[in-house]
């Protein structure tokens, strides 16, 4: 299998560089403000870890499961299957993504929390690939890397569950 990534794309420096940036760039715009990090599981569990630290002021965190079907192609059904415990009434949301794709997910992420009276709800992504955005209107407030039209793993994302335990992101060519 390790054949077939062996294409590093991004380094392990170059995303504990960007995550510090974006940790930074969050903490100066969220300071005063109550802050609850979302991380969608399983894919952002490293980088949620990284982010977190990166914040240098309170907040809360959570997690939450949302499967989406693609089999039905253009519909991109995406439902819950677990949501937060925390309370987001009144408290300013951040959903932390490992790579946003299509776009179906996070609107459907976004809408969930808006519907739940968040102050505000903002997007954080590690890994954007815009080429392949269907939800053209998405708005999307953090992104680590722009990244082109490959299947990438590791640093959390998985090829069949797999490799999500690369240090770093590669390129997988099955
Ligand atoms: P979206 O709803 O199409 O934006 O789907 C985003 C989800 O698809 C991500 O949370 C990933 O789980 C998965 N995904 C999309 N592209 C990749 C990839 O290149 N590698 C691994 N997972 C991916
Ligand atoms: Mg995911």
């Amino acid at each position: 299998m390790y054949d077939k990534c062996e294409q590093i794309l991004i380094s392990r420096e170059s995303i504990q560089q960007r995550v510090e940036e974006l940790g930074r760039q969050i903490t100066e715009d969220y300071k005063d403000k109550e802050l609850v990090a979302i991380g969608v599981l399983r894919g952002s569990f490293i980088f949620l870890a990284d982010l977190v630290r990166a914040i240098k002021m309170p907040l809360s965190l959570d997690f939450m499961i949302a499967k989406s079907y693609v089999g039905t192609e253009t519909s991109g059904e995406v439902r819950i299957l677990k949501d937060v415990d925390v309370k987001v009434s009144g408290k300013h949301v951040l959903i932390v993504e490992d790579i946003i794709d299509s776009g179906f997910t996070l609107s459907k992420l976004v809408g969930h929390f808006e519907g739940r009276n968040a102050a505000s709800v903002k997007i954080c992504t590690m890994l954007n690939k815009p080429s392949r955005r269907v939800v053209k209107d998405l708005h999307v407030d953090y992104v680590g890397f722009d990244v082109p039209d490959a299947f990438v793993v590791g640093y959390g994302l998985d090829f069949n569950d797999m490799m999500r335990n690369f240090p770093e992101i590669r390129i997988y060519k099955p």
